[in-house]
């Protein structure tokens, strides 16, 4: 298994569970929805999976190794919620600020790696944007800028937390036809809020609220009908 978590709990202060033992595991070259409520503890559990956290309880296991272990084998788009407009980097800037994390050349970046930067622009159709200032992209540019820099790395699992706000539906259907190319050769878990555009494709789904529920693809669909949120959806029933 690529990924493997088994009786994960965490709490950020004592007592108050984020997540309550969650058990799952990801074979090689899936791609994964993750859904669930605001604060059903979507992001902590990418946290914890790119080893920015520990858990409190349990254990994970990425890539066959703890994850503090591989973090420059992953590749994480972080949930942006507001951007500093003034922010002064470019956006090239920002996606070789990615490979740095890999390759760990400080000071002068190489043209080798402002080659592969400019190339992973050009994946998400950004190449023209390079040297404008991060702070003047849409949102939806914004996320491509920061999916360009997690696969400039080479990453062999991608973890994206989408952006709840900012995005016009066509720039996300723009990334979501994108992941569908690197399915198969990216394992790539991808927390979102637009199920309705991309849950069919997905290999399955795990819905987080402080307890993990999954579900197909078509569990999801006929739940539609009745509402994303509709309480048997949420509950967690198991379905295997
Ligand atoms: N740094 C922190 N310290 C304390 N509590 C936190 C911290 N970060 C998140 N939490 C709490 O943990 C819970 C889960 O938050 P998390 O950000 O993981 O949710 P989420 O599912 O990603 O939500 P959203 O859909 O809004 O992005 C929430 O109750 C949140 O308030
Ligand atoms: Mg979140």
């Amino acid at each position: 298994m690529t990924l493997s978590v088994e009786n994960l709990s965490f709490s950020y202060e004592k007592k108050v569970l984020v997540l309550e033992n969650l058990s799952f595991s990801i074979a090689k070259g899936k791609f994964i929805g993750i859904f669930g409520p605001n604060g059903g503890g979507k992001t902590t559990l990418l946290k914890l999976l790119l080893g920015l956290m520990h858990p409190s309880e349990g254990r994970i296991e990425v890539l066959g190794q703890p994850p503090s272990e591989v973090t420059d084998r992953l590749g994480y788009v972080p949930q942006v919620r507001r951007l500093d407009k003034t922010f002064p980097i470019s956006v090239i800037e920002v996606v070789l600020h990615g490979c740095l994390a890999k390759h760990r050349s400080f000071g002068n970046f190489s043209q080798k790696l402002k080659n592969k930067a400019l190339e992973a622009l050009e994946r998400v159709g950004l190449q023209d944007k390079a040297q404008d200032p991060f702070g003047t992209l849409s949102g939806g540019q914004i996320q491509r800028t920061l999916l360009a820099r997690a696969l400039a790395s080479d990453p062999e699992i991608l973890l994206l937390d989408e952006a709840t706000v900012g995005i016009d539906p066509g720039a996300l259907e723009e990334i979501f036809r994108f992941l569908l190319q690197l399915r198969g050769e990216i394992t790539i878990l991808l927390v979102t809020h637009n199920l309705q555009v991309i849950a069919k494709e997905m290999d399955y789904l795990l819905c987080i609220n402080r307890e993990l529920a999954t579900y197909t693809p078509e569990q999801v669909c006929e739940h539609f009908a009745m509402g994303l949120y509709h309480p048997r959806l949420m509950k967690g029933e198991d379905h295997d």
